[in-house]
Order: C-alpha cells, then structure tokens, then sequence
C-alpha cells in the first residue's frame, strides 16, 4: 500500500476555517474528497467486510472509488451518498458521506483511491498485528466547573495539558497493523470554548446552542477526521460506538461517517423535529472474524453499548439485554474459536475511588454488568475503554476484562493511586449487599492493573490456542507494559 500525506491535513483545515473555504482549489484539487477511510462491516453488508467512506462538501456529487486489480486493470466504482438526517440542520449542512463496498476481485486488488486519498483495500488471510485505541477526542465540557483538556498542545506531562492523538495516531500508522479497532468516544468538543480558556481551545468548533445534540461536522472535523488521517490510511478500522456517540451527544456524526449495521440509516439520530429532543437507540450486534492459524480464529463481537448508567441499574437493561443475548449466539463455542467481546463501556471497568456515588462502588458500566448478567461464559475477554486509562480487571470465574481507554481524551483522574479493588464485586452497594434482588453480585476482583498514560494496545497471538500478547505503548510508540492473556486471564508487567 502506497503510504503518503492525505490531502485532508490540507482541505480539512480550510473546512474548519469555514465553510466559505470549501470551494478554494485545496479541496478541489482533490475532486472535493475531504477525507476517505474504510471500515470493517459485517459480511451481510460487504462481501469483503470492508467498505469504503469518503466525506465530501455538500453541493456536490459523490467521487469514485478507484481500484486498481492485480492485473494492472482499473475499475471505477460509484460511491452512494449517505446524508445527514434534515433536522440535523446547519450542524450538518457543510459535509456528506459516501460509501462503496471494497469488492471481490479474484486478480487481487493492489490499491484504492477516492480521489487523490489512498484507502486500505484488504484484510489479511492470518492476522499477526491488532492495534487497538478508544477515547480520542478533545475535551472541551464547559460545566459549573469547566473541565477543558488543552485541545493546543500534543504533547507533555499532565494529562489534561495536551491531546496527543495526532501523534497517536502516527505511532499507529507506523505499527502497519492489519486492523484497527476503535473502542468508542470520538467526539468530546461538547461545547464552545469558554473565552478563559482560549489559549487551550480557542477555535473549537462549538455545537449550535439551540440545538438538543452537541456534535457539527466541523467539530467531528476537528476531533477525528484531521488528527486520524495517517491512523485511517495505515488499516481498516472495525469501530464501536461509544456514549459520547449517543444521539444527544455525538450520534449524528456516528451513524453518518461510522455506522456499518444497514439496521439504522445515517440519520437515525436525527432529532424528530428541528431544535427537538433525540431519541435512544441501539444498533444490532454483530461479529467479525480473523483468522490466526489454521483452524484458529478470533471472533470479536460487537455490541452498542452508548446508553446505559454507569454506577446502579436502570431501566435500560431491558434495552440493552437482547444485544447481549444476540452477542452470545454470535460467540457460540465452537472448535478453534476464542471470541472477544467489545463494547464501549466495560462490563468491569474500574473508575477512580473518587468518582463512587455514595452508597456505591466505582465500577462501570452497571447498566452493562446487569444486561449482559450470565451471558458472558463464551468470551475469553471482554474489551472495552470508557475509563480513560489502560486496564485490566479480573473478577473471579468470568473472562477478564481489558480497559483499552487512553487514546487521548483526558482522564477523570490522573492519579493511578486512586483505582484501586473495591471492597466488594460488581453489582454490589458499597455496603456489600446487592444492587438488585435480580442480580447475586459477582465476586471481588483478584486483579487490577490501571496506567494513566495516553497511547494504544498492540495485540499479537501467541503460538498457542487462546494465548496473547497485548503490548502497551504511549504516544510515541514507546512500550509501558507487555500483558499476557492466557486463556481467560490476563497480567501485565511494567516496562521502565
Ligand atoms: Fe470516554
Ligand atoms: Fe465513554
């Protein structure tokens, strides 16, 4: 695959600048593509599990994907345009998506374009290298108390005091993975800047005020589409949505440039009315599949996990249930396969002591403990980021869970001190006694390993059936701890 400096770095910031910008020849040099990138689908959508999305100004016609066959011949493919849903208004009105599946070529296929961006076209016949990262955006939550990451620097040592993902995002690229896996939460830019805190977001694209979600095109602009351009040429990216991805949130720009389910449409986060309230929604489960040896293959299950409480149980588990249930039908045991289950919010995920309600204890994600409550006995791990750190939780007699949340948004809590066992399981009260007479509380975890450092999981397989090395680097590539995953169990070792 031919590596070089997409033409978004270029027309994406004269996008940001303004939308008088887009018809300047930087964006038309490139036929209009913004920027282009190629998702994994399930196989019921593309028979190659990839499809490729361009993003475009608005106005114009979708570009084509341009194929070039192992036999030196080229095929042009048109893309199909998805559109924002029309209450989406003007936070939408500047960008349109475009899709068009990879297809099957016996010759082989030897590059992909849309325009002048080179997207990945391939999947490889036995996996050695899966790259994973979660959390990436740039917080800007103007809130009583303003929590505002420095969205201006990309480097240095508090966590709140820069956004690395540009360079994260390099590191990846660099690595050559065969996939990408995103964990969910792209989209942080919440509100506008706040005038005091220029000098560290001044110039973020704000939502529109009026209206009942956070997220513009712009502002998916400014926290993916521009510091992932070398991540999305580097390997196809198999993505889950994250909570800052529900419809209130960020979900407009989710089903639009990131859903792969034909399920929901690109507007199914659009608000019913203009300027009205969004409704919850949830997008089917579904699996994909990389073989690792003959007769070894890891499935990883997908599940929505973007609504749901995070401390106590609601009635949203009976929502969710049904994509646990579904997810263990995917994951049925069967000869040389280890399933993986992947949701945003973890089912075991560990926040800081600080951030217990009272009466409870600082696990995450509840609502998603209950709903997948006795339907986990298939998974050899679970992953799942939400907390932004890098973790490991081992609750006794379950799959371990992995915390894959440091791609780049700040965390809660920097201090790795404050993440610590807590004294009873998982849907248990911080008395001990349960959360819910349904759910007898799973026991205490025999294991927490927490990092507080921004960077990705390399995963690599192991000569052994179920064996894995997940090596964990910092945003410059570096590794801070090699975990070794051994059948359901996992630990890590710090480097340096
Ligand atoms: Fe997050
Ligand atoms: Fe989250």
């Amino acid at each position: 695959m031919t590596r070089r400096i997409p033409s978004i770095l270029v027309a994406a910031a004269a996008l940001v600048g303004g939308a008088a910008l887009l018809g300047t020849p930087a964006a038309q040099a490139g036929n209009g593509v913004v920027t282009a990138y190629t998702l994994v689908t399930p196989t019921s959508v593309s028979k190659t599990k990839l499809q490729v999305r361009a993003v475009i100004p608005a106005g114009i016609n979708c570009p084509n994907l341009v194929v070039k066959k192992g036999n030196g011949s080229t095929m042009s493919l048109s893309m199909k345009m998805r559109s924002p849903g029309v209450t989406t208004g003007a936070a939408f009105a500047s960008t349109r998506a475009c899709k068009a599946n990879i297809p099957k070529i016996n010759a082989g296929i030897t590059s992909a374009r849309v325009g002048p961006v080179s997207v990945p076209f391939s999947l490889p016949a036995r996996y050695d290298k899966i790259v994973m990262l979660g959390d990436t955006g740039c917080r800007v939550d103007d809130g009583t108390t303003p929590d505002i990451q420095d969205c201006s620097k990309t480097s240095g040592t508090n966590p709140a005091d820069y956004w690395p993902l540009s360079r994260n995002s390099v590191a990846i690229a660099k690595e050559k993975p065969d996939l990408t896996v995103f964990t969910g939460d792209f989209f942080y830019r919440e509100d506008a800047c706040p005038t005091a805190f220029e000098a560290r977001c001044g110039g973020s694209p704000p939502p529109i005020d009026s209206f009942r979600f956070n997220d513009t095109d712009y502002g998916w602009m400014a926290d993916v589409f521009i510091p992932m351009a070398p991540l999305f040429e580097a390997a196809p990216i198999l993505a889950v949505r994250g909570n800052h991805e529900q419809c209130d949130r960020g979900g407009n720009g989710w089903f639009l440039f990131f859903e792969v389910s034909t399920a929901l449409g690109p507007d199914a986060c659009a608000p019913p009315t203009l300027g009205g309230a969004t409704v919850p929604n949830i997008s089917p489960s579904w699996a994909f599949d990389a073989p690792i040896t003959n007769g070894r293959s890891l499935r990883i299950v997908a599940v929505d996990s973007a609504y749901g409480r995070n401390f106590d149980i609601t009635s949203w588990v009976d929502t969710q249930r049904p994509q646990y249930e579904a997810a263990q039908q995917l994951s049925t045991a069967k000869q040389g396969r280890e399933s993986w289950l992947l949701a945003h919010r973890p089912m075991f995920g560990v926040e800081p002591i600080e951030e217990a309600a009272t009466g409870l204890l600082p696990y995450t994600s509840i609502d998603q403990t209950a709903a997948s409550y006795g339907l986990l006995g298939n998974y050899q791990m679970i992953i799942g980021s939400h907390v932004h750190v890098s973790q490991v939780v081992k609750v006794p007699n379950l799959p371990v869970q992995m915390v894959v949340g440091n791609g780049g948004s700040k965390p809660d809590i920097a201090s790795e001190s404050s993440y610590q066992i807590p004294a009873y399981g998982p849907l248990a009260k911080a008395d001990g006694t349960a959360l819910s007479p349904s759910y007898t509380p799973y026991g205490k975890p025999s294991y927490l390993w927490t990092k507080v450092k921004y960077g990705y999981t390399v995963m690599k397989p192991g000569s052994k059936a179920k064996q894995w090395t997940a090596i964990q680097r910092d945003y410059t590539g570096k590794t801070f701890a090699t975990c070794s995953l051994v059948k359901k169990d996992m630990t890590c070792t710090n480097s340096g």
